[in-house]
């Protein structure tokens, strides 16, 4: 028997150290978030996907009376890019939330269902998506793909 480690690498930064693609993406994230539709949660999620072509698309969680019909922004913008860009690679996704009149101190974090279709979004057009998770108090950079924030991944090849 043996303990094996899955080492998760992120880098912490403030926005001033951030390039301005970046800064951009984040900016987008932010934005986003003052169009989400959380009458249940008040919890204004927005992200902002940039792909391979330049092309930035955002989107935003979507709440539904029937709590599990509605999607968080990550999905929803990863979708749209799918269904309006299909051969163009996702680079980066920006991630911001925004309740009780603020943005999150903490950086935000997708949760495991939105980790598996940024998984497979990479996996589809072969291509790491780097993650920006926006906090006041801090941003998260997460260079190393999705693979870093997903251990023991469900993929393709299980179903070969
Ligand atoms: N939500 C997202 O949109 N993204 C996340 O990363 C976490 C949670 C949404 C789902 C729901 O509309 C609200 O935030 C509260 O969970």
């Amino acid at each position: 028997m043996k303990t094996l480690t899955h080492t998760f690498h992120y880098v912490l930064c403030t926005y001033a150290e951030l390039s301005a693609t970046d800064r951009q993406l984040i900016d987008a994230a932010k934005s986003a978030t003052q169009r989400s539709y959380a009458p249940y949660s008040h919890f204004h999620v927005g992200a902002a996907a940039l792909l391979a072509d330049g092309t930035v698309v955002t989107g935003t969680n979507q709440e539904n009376a029937a709590y599990p019909s509605g999607l968080c922004a990550e999905r929803t913008t990863l979708f749209y890019a799918g269904s309006t860009h299909p051969n163009t690679a996702v680079v980066a996704i920006a991630i911001a939330a925004y309740t009780d009149g603020a943005f999150t101190p903490t950086p935000i974090a997708p949760c495991g269902a939105c980790r598996q279709v940024m998984l497979e979004v990479e996996n589809r057009h072969h291509h790491p998506i780097r993650t920006l998770l926006y906090g006041t108090e801090g941003i998260y950079i997460i260079e190393g793909g999705t693979r870093e924030l997903l251990p023991l991944t469900f993929d393709a090849s299980f179903l070969e």
